[in-house]
């Protein structure tokens, strides 16, 4: 089944957020602080309001008052911009010019004159704050006497590993196109999540939540980037406001590296030991993250180590420490994807410890059941992926001597991770419509953010009716539209697929109502006799059929419909949901050359049914290309003296390029979850990430004998 939106998409047709045009429109641009810390004292507009064309310049010491959201409504920053005159990072927006064109607008915003008083106590420095012990806990929880079974190992480990600050870096900026109607706001945005983003519109500028509506029909891309609200999308409501125009507004690339979230900086010690067999007796794992001052976000690196394997005294820790940088936010795989760095480094580190195969120990330590929910799996098959991935990849051929496999001037390692992924589902209302033109529409306001949810919604319509995939009309990324998830958590599949079946059942249902009551074929038939096949019903015992057309052009209406809702039930109390997957990766080290590559990629992973293989499939290449560069490339480092950071575009801020993609070998397992709802699909978006990084790490040990536990790997830790 091909991609639902694939034409729109690749023939430009597509519009994406700021491709919107609206009549009037009218453009802005923000003015970012180049200080980390202080206040800002004064803005000198003169030159910015002579420039012919700018309209307004609106700034954080005259601007009309915006509202913050409720705590229980997760948000980008919790601080609106223009709150008040402090700075907390540098980057953050404290003016906004307005003008006819986005050419004028930015011409004005570099003719802003900003005057500062800047604060002597800048935190800038991670390594000193943690020193100085400068850690707020979070959170912590423990099972058996970890602290004494360490002791009493055979084989310990005790390290440290960190991940860098990583940025999302989709290719469409955080941008917004908003007007206002009346007293209600429309915004054509970019977002992950149009039922929060509406409502935390709502709240930002005290409006009914019916009074504000969001769309965001395309999405070029998100990675947690675009799930909560950003400044972007309230600054062009607020100019919208002000002009009593249309106004775009988009942050430039520079933008996106300091005032759109990013993955926090991660420290994390890890303690594990084991018996003389390589089973796990102590497990600790103790992680700090980097916040904002404003923003407590905690990425929760610990929690994957606490179930993923089974060990009966462990304890994980989680804390924060404050710095003059903006807030972080999930990006792909949050906790996760930084933990499972540390943790599956670790198990690499006490394989070679034990002498024991990094497979083998693996398999030794599968978890039997969810020790730290204490609840048994809804299924399993971390075993399995493991296994499977080692045959495909030739692990039996592995010499476990390091750098002892060579090929011409390169050195080879293998490495292997385990990856996985909690899996969620929230609660979803969808509407199917069967119309009397014979197509069916499915509106939710959810969104895909290139996922392929176009694509699995319409699917399953046609699986149920037997309608030709092209006469299904997929309706999402739009906040009146009945409530549907967030696209986080790798969720949109598992949640709302069983409210789509609902629906859809139920449309049927309605139609064979009208079909037994009208003068036709079916006139005083049983229902139950009766079904739905190659989109027209018919008897179960052959003979007449009457299509959708028919059976409404006769009762004279235009559809018919049926609504779904679906919640998690009590099966989340029963089992624990998580998915399972083993990476094992290749990498080429030519010391001469001073050259690293992953030259080879093999994934299995189990994420319950797969609809559509396609786009699963996708999901999982693009996270093993995102993998390689979280293990090469991304880092933005800040300058310690300004707080900017020095890799603020893509040319400085590595990505992989396609030179830079192994071979890669998926195997997805298609067996579906028992107990996660109909269906049995899990989420496919985010274990795909999980374990890349740490798998790449371990080959590179494998083939050069050093083992890194700082990302990325740069080329200079492994010469000499
Ligand atoms: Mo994901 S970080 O839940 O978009």
């Amino acid at each position: 089944m091909n991609r639902k939106d694939g034409h729109l998409k690749v023939t430009g047709a597509a519009l994406y957020a700021t491709d919107h045009q609206r009549e009037g429109q009218a453009y802005a641009c923000a003015a970012h602080s180049e200080i980390a810390s202080g206040e800002l004292l004064a803005v000198d507009a003169t030159a910015t309001l002579a420039l012919p064309g700018v309209l307004t310049v609106l700034h954080a010491l005259d601007a009309p008052k915006l509202f913050r959201c409720p705590e229980s409504l997760n948000v980008g920053e919790r601080r609106p911009p223009f709150e008040d005159n402090r700075i907390y990072y540098a980057g953050q927006i404290l003016a906004l010019v307005v003008a006819e064109s986005f050419e004028v607008a930015r011409h004005g915003a570099q003719l802003l004159e900003l005057k500062y008083k800047e604060d002597e106590q800048v935190s800038l420095d991670f390594e000193r704050d943690l020193r100085e012990g400068k850690i707020e806990q979070t959170d912590a929880s423990s099972r058996g006497q970890a602290a004494e079974a360490f002791d009493r190992g055979h084989a310990r480990i005790d390290a440290t590993y960190e991940t860098p600050v990583g940025i999302h870096c989709a290719m469409e900026l955080h941008g917004a196109v908003a007007w206002w109607e009346e007293e209600r706001l429309v915004v054509e945005d970019s977002t992950q999540w149009v039922v929060g983003q509406s409502k935390a519109l709502a709240n930002t500028f005290g409006l009914p939540e019916s009074d504000v509506e969001v769309r965001s029909r395309f999405v070029g891309g998100g990675f947690g980037g675009k799930l909560f609200l950003w400044s972007p999308s309230i600054l062009a409501a607020e100019a919208s406001r002000v002009v009593g125009r249309p106004v775009q507004f988009s942050l430039d690339r520079r933008g996106q590296f300091t005032s759109a979230g990013h993955r926090p900086r991660t420290r994390q010690r890890l303690r594990l030991a084991a018996d003389e067999d390589g089973h796990l007796v102590s497990l600790r794992h103790e992680a700090v993250n980097q916040t904002s001052q404003v923003d407590q976000y905690e990425e929760s690196c610990p929690d994957v180590s606490a179930s993923l394997y089974q060990c009966p005294n462990v304890s994980i820790s989680q804390g924060v420490v404050r710095s003059h940088v903006g807030t972080p936010t999930p990006m792909r795989g949050p906790g996760e994807t930084p933990g499972l760095w540390a943790l599956e480094s670790a198990l690499d580190e006490l394989a070679v410890e034990l002498k024991i195969d990094p497979l083998e120990l693996r398999l030794r330590n599968v978890a039997q059941r969810d020790e730290a929910k204490d609840l048994p799996w809804s299924i399993n098959l971390h075993e399995r992926c493991l296994r499977e991935a080692a045959a495909r990849f030739g692990w039996s051929q592995r010499n476990p001597e390091v750098g002892s496999m060579r090929e011409g001037s390169e050195v080879i390692g293998w490495g292997i991770a385990s990856t996985s992924w909690a899996a969620m589902r929230s609660s979803a209302t969808v509407t199917v419509d069967l119309l009397q033109s014979g197509k069916a529409r499915i509106s939710c306001a959810t969104q895909d953010i290139g996922t392929g949810t176009y694509t699995v919604f319409a699917q399953m319509v046609k699986e149920l009716t037997g309608l030709p995939f092209d006469s299904i009309e997929v309706r999402i990324g739009n906040s009146r539209l009945p409530t549907g998830p967030i696209s986080g958590g790798s969720m949109v599949t598992a949640t709302v697929v069983p409210a789509i079946a609902e629906a859809t059942e139920k449309a049927i249902d309605a139609l064979l109502d009208l079909a037994v009551a009208e003068d036709g074929p079916f006139a005083g038939s049983d229902k139950k006799s009766l079904r739905m096949v190659g989109g027209k019903l018919c008897s179960r015992s052959g003979g007449a059929s009457r299509s959708i057309g028919e059976v409404l052009e006769s009762k004279r209406l235009s559809f018919v419909s049926g609504k779904g809702e679906a919640s998690p039930g009590e099966e989340q109390e029963r089992y624990s949901f998580r998915s399972f997957g083993a990476h094992c990766a290749e990498v080429r080290w030519d010391a001469g050359l001073g050259r690293l590559r992953v030259s080879r990629v093999t994934s299995v992973i189990d994420s319950g049914r797969i609809i559509n293989l396609d786009t699963a499939s996708n999901q999982v290449y693009g996270a093993i290309v995102m993998g390689v560069g979280m293990a090469l490339l991304e880092e933005s480092v800040y300058d310690k003296r300004t707080g900017r950071p020095v890799t603020d575009n893509l040319a400085d801020y590595l990505v992989p390029v396609m030179t830079d993609c192994p071979e890669i070998d998926l195997s997805l397992l298609n067996v579906p979850d028992p107990h996660i709802g109909k269906l049995g699909a899990r989420g496919i978006g985010e274990v795909g990430l999980t374990g890349v990084a740490p798998a790449i790490g371990n080959a590179v040990y494998h083939a050069t004998g050093k083992r890194i536990r700082t990302l990325p790997i740069r080329m200079e830790d492994l010469m000499g």
